[in-house]
């Protein structure tokens, strides 16, 4: 399941982070960070994770997503992996590749497991051209190419690349989730159910089968959820 969620971070935080990352002078090869598979395939620059500047757009985008409801039902997190910053100038690209099983907080040491990619624009489709995020699912290839503040989680189990960029420089945030439901298929049935209970509420269908439906969800995370 493939999820885009529009406007996690507001105009003024955009420009805080954007600001932070145009002056930073923190930029280091993509591949520092990259497996075996990844590394002859990448071609990008990032910001380095400890970082001071990174740290300060780490805690401005996980503030955002706390508190973003679209985001909590898709991806029902159990832990965020701090975001990572990365930008492409003209000829740039990440060939294809599935990213790693599992990573380390650079900050705690601690393992995670990486069960959503996320990708986060910071950089609205007029700046650039290519830069296409391309993820392969068993219902095909998606492009995918959003507003500037606008973010796609998809499960990390897939397949993905980012085509060549031709013009200008695209900036973008990424990072990793546990969620609290590992499984993919358990996690878009939950995320459906949530998303018809939020439209019920919105309406005057019956509330003891409303109350009963929340109950259900609530106990399908109860049996599916793992912390
Ligand atoms: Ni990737």
């Amino acid at each position: 399941m493939l999820v885009c969620i529009p406007q996690v971070l507001d105009a003024g935080q955009l420009v805080s982070v954007r600001a932070r990352l145009d002056r930073a002078n923190a930029w280091v090869d993509g591949r520092v960070t990259a497996g075996y598979q990844g590394a002859p395939v990448k071609f990008n620059h990032q910001i380095d994770e400890r970082s001071e500047v990174a740290v300060e757009c780490q805690r401005i985008v996980v503030g955002a997503l706390e508190t973003n409801p679209l985001f909590i039902s898709a991806v029902l997190p159990n832990t965020i992996y701090p975001p990572m910053f990365n930008r492409y100038g003209e000829g740039m690209k990440f060939g294809p590749h599935v990213d790693g099983s599992v990573r380390i907080n650079p900050h705690t040491g601690s393992k995670l497991r990486t069960d959503v990619s996320a990708t986060l624009f910071l950089t609205n489709p007029s700046e650039y051209d290519g830069g296409e995020l391309e993820i392969e699912d068993t219902y095909g290839r998606h492009t995918v190419k959003l507003n500037a503040g606008d973010m796609v989680v998809y499960p990390a189990t897939s397949l993905h690349q980012v085509t060549p960029i031709t013009r200008g420089v695209r900036t973008a945030c990424f990072f990793w989730v546990q969620s609290l439901i590992r499984d993919e298929t358990q996690r878009a049935v939950l995320h459906q159910m949530d998303d018809a209970i939020q439209r019920l509420n919105q309406t005057n269908a019956d509330e003891i089968a409303r109350r009963s439906l929340i109950g259900c969800y609530h106990n399908m995370v109860r049996i599916w959820s793992e912390t």
